[in-house]
């Protein structure tokens, strides 16, 4: 299998700690990313997860070499769509507890040939980087668990609800390293 990138599109105008986490996670999981539409503020953060770009993926790589990871997209992601591909596409989108389409409509827009997904449920970006790299690895996408959502329990009488799918792998759940401690802080 050739090598490919992860790329995440950035698509916040801040760096939040939560989003940090998530691009964090995303990066490990792939050994390093190239961030994309990324503004000038928040590159150096940035730079020491991987490649950074103020440009859009769109100029850095040709439509034919790119992978867009889009949950509206009609076809599911395979290994084969591997093959001749150089980059995995992720939005570099905090989600809502609704999903907007916003993959759709800023990052596929007219290359829905090239979108696929990874299931009905929204991932968070880093659980998108990880199906992403399971199924390059050989996985098939319907042999990998994914949660609806994630109940966490902060203290005694606190409790939040993640509303993203994240992945059990081998019996444990791959929450974003760091998201309870930060969520714990409450800020
Ligand atoms: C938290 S999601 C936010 C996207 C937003 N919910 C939407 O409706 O497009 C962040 C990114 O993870 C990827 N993603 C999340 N769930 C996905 C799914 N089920 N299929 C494919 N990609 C997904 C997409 O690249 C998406 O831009």
């Amino acid at each position: 299998m050739r090598r490919v990138r992860l790329v995440i599109e950035n698509l916040e105008p801040e760096l939040s700690e939560w989003l940090y986490l998530e691009y964090s996670a995303a990066s490990h999981y792939w050994g390093g990313a190239t961030f994309t539409s990324v503004p000038p503020g928040m590159g150096e953060k940035l730079r020491t997860l991987g490649e950074v770009y103020t440009q859009s993926f769109r100029e850095l790589f040709r439509e034919e070499e790119v992978i867009i990871l889009d949950p509206r997209a009609e076809k599911p992601l395979t290994q084969e769509d591997f093959r001749k591909a150089r980059a995995v596409v992720v939005g570099g989108i905090l989600g809502y507890e609704k999903p907007r389409g916003r993959t759709a409509e800023h990052i596929t827009r007219e290359l829905s040939d090239r979108a696929r997904h990874l299931g009905k449920v929204q991932l968070s970006i880093d659980t998108a980087a990880l199906v992403a790299r399971l199924i390059y690895l050989g996985e098939r996408l319907e042999d990998i668990e994914v949660t609806h959502e994630v109940e966490i329990s902060l203290s005694e009488n606190e409790r939040v609800l993640l509303p993203y799918g994240y992945v059990v792998y081998e019996g444990k759940l791959m929450l974003t390293p760091g998201l309870v401690e930060y969520l714990a802080k409450g800020e």
